[in-house]
C-alpha cells in the first residue's frame, strides 16, 4: 500500500512562487541569461528536400566586418555518435528535408550573423523527394513498436466476423492535420565551450534528458556536459527533447571556446525546426447491439515518419483502454517521407486518436438512436480491456454525469439541427478524456537543512510554464511537515541531482516521489529538529502497485456550439472539461493547465492546420498570421472542474498527471457539438466554414 501524504499544503491555491520574477522580467529565460561577450549564430539551412550540397561559398560573409566564424560541414568540429541522424549535424553534405541545418554564421550582433548568412551561396544536387502522405501509398510500413513501447498493431477476438454480425456498424475515415506546438518562448539554445565543458542556456522540458542525450553525440562524458533551464516559456513536447538546434549550438560554441553562443530560432524556423504532430488517416469501424454495447472495435491509423529518422506515434493506443468489447483490434502504418521528423505534441497520440475515437462514437449514439453520454457509460468496462488489470480508478462516467449536470445536458434537442437563434444554429457536444499516469525512472532529490532554517531541496525537474516551482515547494512542505516558506526549492538545472523529462504528464509525479522518499529519509535519519548542514538524498522508489494497476486519468468535455446558418463562421461560447486526475496538488496551477489543454484543443478544432507544399516539402503557413491559434476573442466561457478524489495506488500524493489531458477529447466535444447544430457530420480537422456550408 503506498503510504499517502497528509495534505497541508498541498491542495491550496498558492500563487505561483515564480510569478513575480516572472512579470518583473527578472526570471531569466534561455536566451535572456547575462554572459560577457556573447556572440550570436544565424543558421543556415537547406534550399532543397532531398540531395547533397556540392558547393559552399562563404567567402562573402566571411569578409563582411563583424562576422567571427562561417561554420559548414567542411569546417565544423566532428560529432562522435550518428544513432541519431536528427542530431547528426553537418557531419556530411546530404540533405534529408528541406530546412536542415547545413551551417551558421556567428557574428558580433544577430543582424550581422543574419546579413552574412544570406550572402552563403550553396549549390545542389536534388534528388527527387516524397513528401506527400497518402492512404493509398504502396510503401505504408508496420513500425517494430509505437511511442514509448506499445506493439505497433493489437488484435483481439473476430472483428471482421463481429462486424459482419453487429446490428449497428460505423465505417468512417477521420484526418487530423500537420500541428505546430508553437511555445511563446522559441527554442533557445546559448553555447559555451571552455576547459573541455560545454555549458548550455537552452529552453528545455528537461535537462537531464538533454544532457544524456547530447554527452554521446558530442563524445563527452556526462559530467563534460552541463544544461540550465530555470524557466522556460512553454514546450508542449517540442522542448522534451534535444534537437538539431542545440547540436548546432554546441559545434559553433567548440569553433569560439571561452565565448557565449546566443541562438535563438525564429517563429518560422520552429515549423521546421522544433518537431511538429503528424497528420493522420484514422479509419474506425465500429460495430454495436441495438442497445449500443460495442461488439468490435477497429482503430486503424496511418501517419508519417522521417526518412532519416523513425518516429511512430501512439494513435490508436487510448482505443486500447476506452471501451469494452470482446472483438478489436488497431493498428499503425507509416509513411516514410523527406520531411522533418514529427515529435511530440501534448498528449501525442491520444489527442488525434480520441477526435477520432469519440466522433466515432458520436456516430455510433445517432445510429442506435441512444444519447451519446448513455451510449459511452453504457461500454464503460470494470477492468482494463487489454491488460485485464483493476483500474487504479477510472471515473469516467462520475466525470460524464457531472459534467451533463453542470453544462446543463438535459437541456439539449434530440435532434440535430433544431435549435436556430438569430440566425446561429446551436447545438451541445461531448467527448471522453483519457491519458496514462506515466512513471519515469531514475529521478532523485536531496533535501539540505541550512543555517537558515530552511530546507534546501534540489532536483534536476523543469517548469515549463506549468507551475512546478509551486506545486514541488507544496509537497515538499507537506512532506517535511514544515509551512511553505521554510523549503527553498533548486530545479532547471542538470547539477542538480538527476530528473526525468517533464513529458508524459509525468512531472510532479516522478519528482513529487523522488522529494517525499528524500524527505521521509531525511526525517528518519536527522528528525525533526536537525542540525544546520544535515542532508540526505534519495532516489523516487518503484511503485509496486503500478504492476498491479491500470493507471489513467479520464475527463469529460462538454462544449456548445454556434455556427452561422449563412455564413458557416464557427464559435464556441461555452466549455467545459470534468476531470478524474487524483489528488490536484494546487488547484490554481492545475485550473491553468486544464483550461490550457482545452484551450489548445478548441485551436485544434477550429484553427490549427500546417500546410505541407509537397513540391518543396515545405510548410508553407510557417508563421503566426497563417498558422492559426486559438485567440482571447474564441475563447468563451471556459471552465475546467475536477473530482475531489484521491489516488491510492499512483503515488505517495495520490495525484496523476494533468498537463495533456485537458487537450484531449476537446476537439471531438466540439465536433460532436458542431454536429448537433447543423446536422453536418465534420471529419477531417479544422473545422472550418467552408466544411459547414456543405
Ligand atoms: Mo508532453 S507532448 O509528453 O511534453
Amino acid at each position: 500500500m503506498t503510504r499517502l501524504l497528509e495534505p497541508r499544503a498541498i491542495g491550496m491555491p498558492l500563487e505561483r512562487l515564480d510569478g513575480h520574477a516572472k512579470v518583473t522580467g527578472t526570471a531569466p529565460y534561455a536566451f535572456e541569461h547575462a554572459l560577457r561577450d556573447p556572440l550570436y549564430l544565424y543558421p543556415l539551412e537547406a534550399a532543397i528536400a532531398r540531395g547533397r550540397m556540392t558547393a559552399i561559398d562563404t567567402a562573402e560573409a566571411e569578409a563582411l566586418a563583424g562576422v567571427v566564424a562561417v561554420m559548414t560541414p567542411r569546417n565544423a568540429p566532428r560529432l562522435a555518435a550518428d544513432d541519431d541522424q536528427e542530431l547528426w549535424l553537418l557531419q556530411s553534405e546530404g540533405i534529408h528535408f528541406r530546412g536542415q541545418l547545413v551551417g551558421a554564421v556567428i557574428a558580433q550582433t544577430p543582424e550581422i550573423a543574419r546579413h552574412a548568412a544570406a550572402l552563403v551561396r550553396i549549390a545542389y544536387e536534388a534528388e527527387p523527394h516524397d513528401a506527400a502522405l497518402a492512404a493509398d501509398r504502396d510503401d505504408l510500413y508496420k513500425p517494430e513498436q509505437v511511442n514509448p513501447d506499445y506493439a505497433a498493431d493489437t488484435d483481439e477476438g473476430d472483428v471482421e466476423a463481429a462486424l459482419a454480425a453487429a446490428d449497428v456498424a460505423i465505417d468512417a475515415t477521420y484526418t487530423t492535420p500537420m500541428e505546430h506546438n508553437n511555445p511563446m518562448e522559441p527554442h533557445t539554445t546559448v553555447a559555451i565551450w571552455e576547459g573541455g565543458v560545454l555549458t548550455l542556456y537552452d529552453s528545455t522540458q528537461g535537462a537531464h534528458s538533454v544532457r544524456t542525450t547530447l554527452a554521446p553525440v558530442f563524445g563527452l562524458a556526462p559530467d563534460k556536459i552541463r544544461i540550465i533551464a530555470p524557466y522556460v516559456g512553454g514546450g508542449f513536447g517540442s522542448k522534451g527533447t534535444a534537437h538539431a538546434h542545440d547540436v548546432l549550438a554546441g559545434l559553433a560554441a567548440q569553433m569560439v571556446p571561452g565565448r557565449p553562443v546566443k541562438f535563438a530560432l525564429t517563429r518560422q524556423q520552429m515549423f521546421w525546426l522544433a518537431g511538429y504532430r503528424t497528420p493522420t488517416i484514422q479509419r474506425i469501424r465500429l460495430g454495436a447491439g441495438r442497445d449500443g454495447r460495442l461488439t468490435a472495435i477497429v482503430h486503424e491509423v496511418i501517419e508519417q515518419t522521417a526518412r532519416f529518422k523513425e518516429f511512430a506515434e501512439q494513435t490508436a493506443t487510448s482505443t486500447r483502454i476506452m471501451y469494452a468489447s470482446p472483438n478489436r483490434r488497431t493498428s499503425h502504418r507509416l509513411a516514410k517521407l523527406d520531411v522533418p521528423v514529427p515529435s511530440w505534441m501534448r498528449a501525442p497520440g491520444e489527442t488525434p486518436g480520441m477526435f477520432a475515437g469519440e466522433v466515432a462514437m458520436d456516430e455510433l449514439a445517432v445510429a442506435c438512436g441512444l444519447d451519446p453520454i448513455a451510449l459511452r457509460i453504457r461500454n464503460d468496462p470494470a477492468a482494463d480491456p487489454q491488460s485485464g488489470k483493476p483500474w487504479s480508478g477510472r471515473k469516467l462516467v462520475e466525470c460524464l454525469r457531472e459534467g451533463a449536470r453542470r453544462f446543463g445536458w438535459d437541456r439539449r434537442a434530440p435532434n440535430p439541427a433544431a435549435r436556430r437563434e438569430d440566425g446561429w444554429l446551436v447545438g451541445m457536444g461531448v467527448a471522453s478524456s483519457t491519458y496514462p499516469a506515466y512513471a519515469l525512472p531514475g529521478s532523485r532529490a536531496t533535501i539540505r537543512y541550512g543555517e537558515d532554517q530552511r530546507y534546501v531541496v534540489r532536483i534536476g525537474a523543469a517548469d515549463i510554464g506549468t507551475g512546478t516551482w509551486t506545486a514541488l515547494t507544496q509537497i515538499a512542505a507537506d512532506a517535511l511537515g514544515c509551512p511553505i516558506e521554510a523549503v527553498r526549492l533548486e530545479i532547471g538545472d542538470s547539477a542538480l541531482p538527476h530528473a526525468s523529462v517533464e513529458g508524459g504528464s509525468s512531472g510532479i509525479n516522478c519528482w513529487g516521489s523522488a522529494i517525499v522518499a528524500a524527505a521521509r529519509a531525511f526525517r528518519g535519519q536527522h528528525g525533526a529538529a536537525p542540525v544546520p548542514g544535515a542532508e540526505i538524498g534519495a532516489e523516487m522508489p518503484e511503485d509496486p502497485e503500478a504492476q498491479r494497476f491500470a493507471m489513467h486519468s479520464f475527463g469529460a468535455q462538454f462544449a456548445e456550439v454556434r455556427v452561422n446558418a449563412d455564413t458557416g463562421e464557427i464559435r464556441v461560447p461555452r466549455m467545459l472539461g470534468v476531470f478524474s486526475a487524483g489528488r490536484i496538488i494546487n488547484p490554481r496551477t492545475a485550473r491553468s493547465q486544464f483550461i490550457g489543454g482545452m484551450t489548445m484543443g478548441l485551436s485544434m478544432a477550429l484553427h490549427e492546420e500546417s500546410v505541407l507544399d509537397p513540391r518543396f516539402g515545405h510548410v508553407v503557413n510557417h508563421d503566426l498570421a497563417s498558422y492559426h491559434i486559438a485567440a482571447h476573442a474564441d475563447i468563451g466561457d471556459i471552465d475546467a472542474v475536477w473530482l475531489d478524489e484521491v489516488d491510492p495506488h499512483s503515488n505517495p500524493m495520490g495525484s496523476r498527471g494533468i498537463g495533456e489531458i485537458g487537450i484531449v477529447g476537446a476537439a471531438a466535444a466540439i465536433a460532436n457539438a458542431a454536429w448537433h447544430a447543423t446536422g453536418i457530420r465534420i471529419r477531417d480537422l479544422p473545422i472550418t466554414p467552408d466544411k459547414l456550408l456543405a
